[in-house]
């Protein structure tokens, strides 16, 4: 599940669950970046707003390196038990944060994160459009801003503009879903969608 801050991700992945366990599946749900104690720690060095001199690439890294962790101690296994996986974030974010976001571009992120994954592969990314201002909107009443939410305006916008770009690259795997619609309707859209790719 994909999607700027403040789109919804959360709502909605709580949502799916309760439908797939309806169908009979063990669900794991997974936060990035977070998920494992390390993955966690590094989440707190990534997030702290204190470190504004970190370059570009160190976040590329501390991405990866906390997915990498929450890959082979959660995802594989779970995986491996026969359960489904749900994940907060996952590689389409380092795509557009740090690829697009940043500027370092989508090919090296996805280099990168080749040696993270493996071959973990998302079947489906579902990303929850909406435009940057709103979700900073959403978010207002918030009290503190991580190191990432404090960013300007302009790159909200690249980021959910990244989105848009690859959801219409990759529309095989990357489904985009108004997320301005009632939670409801969102709901019965990816249900839909779920059904159609995994059950029909
Ligand atoms: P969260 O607020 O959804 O927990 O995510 C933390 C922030 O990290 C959010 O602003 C998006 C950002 N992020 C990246 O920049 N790159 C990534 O690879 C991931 C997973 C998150």
């Amino acid at each position: 599940m994909e999607g700027p801050d403040g789109s919804g991700k959360t709502t909605q992945i709580e949502m799916l669950k309760t439908y797939l366990e309806s169908k009979g599946y063990d669900i794991v749900i997974t936060r990035e970046p977070g998920g494992t104690v390390i993955s966690e720690a590094i989440r707190a060095i990534i997030l702290n707003k204190e470190y504004q001199e970190m370059s570009h690439m160190t976040e590329l890294l501390l991405y990866a390196s906390a997915r990498a962790q929450l890959v082979n101690q959660v995802i594989k296994p779970a995986l491996a038990e026969g359960k489904a996986v749900i994940c907060d974030r996952f590689v389409e974010s380092s795509a557009v944060y740090q690829g697009i976001g940043r500027g370092l571009g989508v090919s090296t992120v996805y280099e990168v994160n080749n040696y993270a994954l493996g071959d973990v592969k998302p079947k489906l990314t579902i990303f929850m459009d909406l435009d940057a201002d709103e979700g900073i909107r959403r978010k207002e009443n918030q009290t503190e801003l991580d190191r990432m939410e404090m960013e300007d305006l302009s790159f909200h916008k690249r980021v959910v503009e990244g989105y848009r770009q690859l959801a219409q690259l990759y529309p095989d795997r990357i489904f985009p879903v108004d997320a301005t619609l009632p939670i409801e309707k969102i709901h019965s859209i990816i249900v839909e969608e779920v059904e159609k790719r995994f059950f029909s």
